[in-house]
């Protein structure tokens, strides 16, 4: 936590320093939490140690720190016209299987957006730093994968913030994209978080399917134009799967990340599932 803390003073401007302080501190001094992994269909996930715990009015942090997202520039392909894929990568980063699924990505030069779980992100900020120098697009999964709806403001701000804060402290843009846990919003989630709630479309439930040949099949059948396909990066099954699955697809589409596909401003509000 000590080096997250160094790190994070170092990359950022000392007003952020203050607020990103105030959400680390917050992080640290839980003991448990009752935010909840009941409902994870992912059976590998487990809860993490560190969580954060509901704070007072007086020490909760605003969400104003959010910004300057990520340079994602547009490719040029006009995805109303050309028929483009995104795929997307759920819960990671994971230190075995994302580095391969990155691995398979460069091999076949295609983007990806992946959408990290903040307790896990700020171990691993060289994964972090190479999705981004690769082209890769980071979008915030919340701190510890709570169902959002069960949370009031002040929980869901945390869950966003201290994932912010953990992108942030390995040198990199705040995220611009939020995948909500479950995919579950309601108006409080809507209002409380201002950035782009990247849904999905196309679900190959790799978190099922101990197959990765399945899982391959999976997504080649069920890929379809301007579709967003949700996957989880923390499977080897899916990482075997992904190389082959995009070779069969790679004929047929421009594979693209969720801003591209979408043509998105920086932290454009709204719901966004599929063109
Ligand atoms: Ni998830």
């Amino acid at each position: 936590m000590k080096q997250f803390l160094d790190r994070a003073r170092s990359a950022l401007r000392p007003p952020i320093v203050a607020t990103l302080a105030v959400i680390i501190l917050c992080a640290a001094g839980v003991s448990s939490s009752s935010i909840g992994w009941s409902k994870m269909p992912h059976d590998i996930l487990q809860p993490e140690s560190v969580t954060p715990k509901t704070v007072n009015a007086r020490n909760t942090p605003l969400i104003s720190h959010v910004t300057s997202p990520a340079p994602y520039v547009p490719t040029g392909i006009d995805c109303s016209k050309t028929p483009c894929l995104a795929l997307t990568f759920d819960d990671g980063p994971n230190p075995i299987t994302t580095p391969q699924i990155l691995d398979e990505l460069e091999r076949q030069n295609v983007h990806a957006s992946f959408f990290v779980i903040g307790t896990r992100a700020v171990t691993m900020p060289q994964i972090l730093q190479r999705m981004y120098k690769d082209g890769d697009e980071i979008g915030n999964h919340s701190w510890t994968h709570p169902d959002l709806t069960k949370l009031n403001a002040q929980q869901i701000q945390e869950q966003v913030n201290l994932t912010q804060a953990a992108v942030m402290s390995a040198g990199l843009p705040a995220p611009a994209l939020f995948r909500p846990p479950y995919g579950a919003v309601n108006s409080t989630v809507r209002d409380t978080i201002p950035m782009t709630l990247a849904m999905w479309n196309v679900d190959p439930v790799d978190w099922e399917n101990k197959d990765p040949n399945k899982i391959k099949d999976s997504i080649i059948t069920s890929a379809k134009p301007g579709g967003v396909i949700d996957l989880h990066d923390i499977y080897g099954t899916t990482a075997q799967a992904i190389g082959p699955a995009i070779e069969a697809l790679k004929p047929h589409y421009q594979f693209v990340t969720f801003s591209q596909l979408f043509n998105l401003a920086p932290g454009q509000r709204g719901e966004y599932f599929g063109r």
